[in-house]
Parts: structure tokens; sequence; C-alpha cells
């Protein structure tokens, strides 16, 4: 069969996917596939009738590619894809109504607010440490952390007119793949300060311990969670929860962050390590990725 691997696109987080993609790709020919690789720009749909690809390998991340758009022109165009669906990518991708979602399904996620830009510099939102964020981006792109004392006002004229403000929780960066109805194993993500773009991507800018050394019961709580966040929201084929735990407060300190439908799949990226401690290599990875594709 032949596969297009949807790669680049328009978001924050382009370098990211074409990396992602180009891995996606290489491990794909391994596994037999004929593969096109397609960097993605408003010329999406031509290129798709020219290519005629059986499958769409989705590496794209972040707005048009992660967030239910792409899934819809190929929904239309009747071509199977991998990964979530419309509905499932739209609302993981809206950190608030995804909230709303994880709440519902009982997950313990922290209080958060749709903020105007105006109303975090008056300084009239949650009472710091908050985090502001994008409602709609990843990779840490555009993420403040907001301690006692900073300037809210030079801040929030970086920011967009709409933020997500969140209470800042505090803990260990723990996070957890989901493989079909598998959840894989967690991950203890150590960093030196927090963990943004730069410890997120370049090569040494954090450690991983996969599996993370935790309490059994800590660890059963992450993979249970990230099971029924992947189904909260209705996602498909691979997704990545995303967890903060306060050991003092045992339990009742693990909360969850965000499920991510297009998890990074670049050399330093977390599912495919999860992939590989349960003994699936890369290339077995991305072909169970194409498999389970559906439209
Ligand atoms: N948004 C990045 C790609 C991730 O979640 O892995
Ligand atoms: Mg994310």
């Amino acid at each position: 069969p032949r596969v297009a691997v949807l790669m680049g696109g328009l978001s924050a987080e382009r370098e990211v996917s074409l990396v992602s993609g180009r891995e996606c790709a290489k491990a794909l020919r391994a596994a037999g596939y004929e593969v096109v690789e397609v960097d993605c720009g408003p010329d999406l749909p031509m290129r798709l009738s020219e290519v005629k690809p059986d499958v769409c390998f989705n590496a794209l991340h972040g707005r048009w590619g992660e967030d239910g758009c792409v899934q819809g022109l190929l929904e239309w165009l009747r071509i199977p894809y991998t990964h979530s669906g419309v509905l499932a990518s739209a609302l993981a991708m809206d950190k608030a109504r995804a909230k709303e979602a994880f709440a519902a399904a009982g997950l313990p996620v922290v209080e958060s607010v749709l903020a105007s830009r105006d109303d975090v510099a008056a300084g009239h939102v949650l009472k710091p440490p908050y985090v502001v964020k994008p409602n709609n981006e990843g990779s840490s792109v555009g993420v403040y952390i907001v301690r006692e004392g900073a300037n809210a006002p030079r801040l929030a004229a970086e920011m967009p007119a709409v933020v997500m403000v969140e209470t800042y929780a505090p803990g260990r960066e723990l996070t957890t793949t989901v493989m079909g109805d598998r959840a894989l194993a967690v991950t203890d993500i150590i960093t030196d300060g927090w963990y943004d773009y730069d410890a997120k991507y370049k090569p040494g800018g954090s450690r991983h311990e996969c599996p993370a050394k935790l309490p059994k019961e800590i660890e059963a709580a992450c993979l249970d969670f990230a099971l029924r966040a992947h189904r909260a929201l209705g996602c498909r084929g691979v997704s990545r929860t995303d967890f903060r735990w306060d050991e003092a407060r045992g339990l009742a300190g693990l909360i969850l962050l965000e499920t991510n439908t297009q998890p990074g799949m670049t050399p330093t990226s977390l599912a495919p390590e999860q992939a590989a401690l349960r003994g699936i290599s890369f290339p077995e990875f991305c072909d169970w990725m194409v498999r389970d594709a559906s439209c």
C-alpha cells in the first residue's frame, strides 16, 4: 500500500512535525510500505489527489493538523488516516473543553479559566503561581509560569488576546502513552528547569526514566487515567496523556494536564520510547498505526 506521511504544516510546531514525519517515513519504508512525504501547505487537497495514497499517516502537530481540520479533509476525501478522528482531535486541542470532558469522567484536573490578556495584566484571574497558555497549541509554545511578584502586565503584552489560565500544579512530570486499548508505561521526565520547548527537543535537554520509579499505586493510576482520558475524548490509535505528581500529597497530588492526540515521534520523543519498552520497535509502532487507520 502507498502511505502519504503528512508533515510540516502551518502551526507553531511545524519544525517538530518535520522531524516526526521524516522519522516515521523512514520507519514505514523499513516496514515495507511505499511512502510519499507530503509537506503540508494550502495546496494539500491537490497534492493528495495527485499522490492518491491508500492511507495517510498523520505526523502533523498543532493547529490544523491536530485539531480536527486535516482530519475533516481526509474524511471528505475518504482516505483512511492514523490517530484520532475529527471530534476527538478538536476536543483534545481545545484545552478548556478537554478539561470539562476529563472532569465529567471523574479525572483529576486543575482549576482553570479562559481569560482575556487584559484581565491577566490586571492580576484579576488567579493568585500566583499560575500558568498561562494558548488554548490550542502544543510543545509548550507560548506557555508562561507566573510566580509571586512577576510583572504580569509586561508578560501579558506578549500573549494572545484570550488565554487559558490554570493553577500551577507542582511536582514531577509524568506521561503515559495509550496504544489502542492498552496503556504502555509511565515515563518520569527529569529536567533542570521546566520541560519547555528546548528541554523537549534538544538532545540532552531532559532525561527520561522509563519505566518511572514510582509507588505501584501512582503507576497504576497513571495507566488507568491515561486510558480513561483517551476514551473520554473518543481518541483512536495512539495518544499520550501528561501528568504532574506532587509526591508530598500521594495519590491526591496526581493531576492530569492534557491528552495529546498527535504525540511527538522525534528521536527525543516519549511515545516511541514507551513502545520500545514493551518490545515494539519504531517501525512496528508506525506499522501498527497504519493498520489501525480508518475514516
Ligand atoms: N505536542 C508535542 C508534539 C507532543 O505532545 O509530543
Ligand atoms: Mg501538548
